[in-house]
C-alpha cells in the first residue's frame, strides 16, 4: 500500500490530468437547492487551482447542467477552454421532476442526443462521452458501433461506460479502445474492487469513481434523511433510512474520529484513502461551493500511512455498510454489480 503523495497527473482520455475532477451534478438538481452564481465561481475556483476534468450528463437538470458548463467554458479564453476536458453521457430518459427513468441507447438517440449535448456545451467535440446506463434492449456492439462512428466524425474525442460489467467492458474495449468506466466507488461503496476495477486496470481504461464522498456521508456534514429538502433525492437512499442510516452514521462518526485525530476533514481523508488505494483511479467529487472544493483538493496533498489506511479499510469493509446503495428506480440499467453486490 502506497506511502507517497498522490502523483499530480493520471491519464485520461489520452491527457495527464489532475487526479481529482469536479462533479457538476449538484450544481442542477438531486442535492437540494443550488444557485447558479455560486457554480459558476466554484467551476472557475477549480479550473483556477488546477482542475481540469470536469463532469456532467445530459440528465442533470434535464439540460441545465450541460448549459451552465457552456456557460463557463465560453468565460474562459480559447487556449484555456481547450485545457478543459469535459465529459457528459447519455441514456437516462426522465420527465421533469422526476427520478424514475427509462434508458435508451439506440442510435438514432445516442446520434440526436450527442447534438444536443454538444450545442448545450457549446463545443465542437466533446472530450469524453459515456453511456450513462446500458439500455439491455440495444446489442453492445451497436452502442459502440455510433459511438465509434462519433470518433471518427470528429464530434467525440473518446468513448467510455457508466456503471458496466466487466465482460461488457472487455467486449466494448476489443471492438473500440474505452477510454474510461465512471462508477460508484468510495470507502463505503466497495463493490467495484470484485470485478470492475481490476478489470478496467487489466485493459488500460481509466476508471472514474463518482459519490467518492458518499453523497457528502463521508464529509463532517452527513445528510440525515429528515433533513434534507423535499427535492433532495437522497431523502430516498437506503443507507440513510432508519436502523441501517444510524449503523452508518457511527461509522461515519469512526471516520470523523479518524480524520480529527489527522488534524484533517473527513472529506479529504475519504479521497486521499481512495487516490492512495487505487493508483489508477480518478475521482469527480461534486461540490457548489468553493469551500468545499479546496477541503477536497486537500486530499492530494494528505499521505495516509499505512496503519491508518489499514483502519479505514476494515472499518468501512463491505459487511460494516447497511442498505443498498440506491433506491429500486435507480437501478435500472446498472450492470457492473457482481452477483450480491446489491446488498452492502
Ligand atoms: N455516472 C453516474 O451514474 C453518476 C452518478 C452520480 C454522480 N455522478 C457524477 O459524480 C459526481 C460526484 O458524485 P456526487 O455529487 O453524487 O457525490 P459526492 O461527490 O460523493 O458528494 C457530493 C455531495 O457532498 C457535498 N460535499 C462535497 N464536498 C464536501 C465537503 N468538503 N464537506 C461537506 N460536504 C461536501 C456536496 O454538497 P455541496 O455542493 O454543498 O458541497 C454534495 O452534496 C457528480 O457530480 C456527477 O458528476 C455520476
Amino acid at each position: 500500500m502506497s506511502s507517497t503523495p498522490t502523483p499530480a497527473t493520471r491519464p485520461l482520455a489520452g491527457r495527464q490530468i489532475h487526479p481529482l475532477g469536479l462533479g457538476c451534478m449538484g450544481m442542477s438538481e438531486f442535492y437540494g437547492p443550488s444557485d447558479d452564481a455560486e457554480s459558476l465561481a466554484t467551476l472557475q475556483a477549480a479550473f483556477d487551482l488546477g482542475v481540469r476534468h470536469f463532469d456532467t450528463a445530459d440528465t442533470y437538470g434535464l439540460g441545465h447542467n450541460e448549459e451552465l458548463l457552456g456557460r463557463f467554458l465560453r468565460t474562459l479564453a480559447p487556449a484555456r477552454r481547450d485545457e478543459a476536458l469535459v465529459a457528459t453521457k447519455f441514456g437516462i430518459v426522465r420527465a421533469p421532476g422526476r427520478y424514475e427513468r427509462r434508458i435508451d441507447n439506440s442510435p438514432a438517440y445516442v446520434r440526436a442526443a450527442c447534438d444536443a449535448s454538444l450545442r448545450r456545451l457549446g463545443v465542437e467535440r466533446i472530450a469524453l462521452y459515456y453511456c450513462h446506463r446500458r439500455d439491455p434492449q440495444v446489442p453492445l456492439a451497436d452502442v459502440v458501433g455510433v459511438l465509434s462512428d462519433l470518433v471518427r466524425e470528429g464530434k467525440v474525442g473518446a468513448i467510455g461506460f457508466s456503471e458496466i460489467g466487466a465482460d461488457s467492458l472487455r467486449a466494448a474495449h476489443a471492438q473500440h479502445p474505452v477510454a474510461a468506466v465512471q462508477s460508484e466507488y468510495s470507502l463505503w461503496e466497495r463493490s467495484a474492487e470484485a470485478e470492475v476495477l481490476p478489470a478496467a486496470r487489466a485493459l488500460g481504461v481509466a476508471f472514474v469513481a463518482y459519490s467518492p464522498l458518499g453523497r457528502a456521508f463521508l464529509t463532517d456534514q452527513p445528510p440525515a434523511a429528515r433533513d434534507l429538502a423535499a427535492d433532495d433525492f437522497r431523502r430516498a437512499l437506503p443507507r440513510l433510512q432508519g436502523e441501517a442510516g444510524a449503523a452508518n452514521l457511527r461509522l461515519q462518526q469512526t471516520l470523523a474520529a479518524v480524520a480529527g485525530r489527522l488534524g484533517q476533514g473527513s472529506a479529504a481523508v475519504a479521497l486521499a484513502w481512495l487516490l492512495q488505494r487505487q493508483p489508477h483511479v480518478l475521482a469527480i467529487p461534486g461540490t457548489r461551493r468553493q469551500g468545499h472544493l479546496r477541503q477536497n483538493l486537500a486530499a492530494c496533498e494528505l499521505v495516509l500511512p499505512p496503519p491508518v489506511m489499514d483502519e479505514l479499510d476494515a472499518l468501512f469493509h463491505a459487511g460494516q455498510v447497511q442498505g443498498e446503495r440506491y433506491p429500486q428506480a435507480g437501478w435500472a440499467g446498472i450492470e457492473h454489480q457482481p452477483s450480491g453486490g446489491r446488498a452492502a
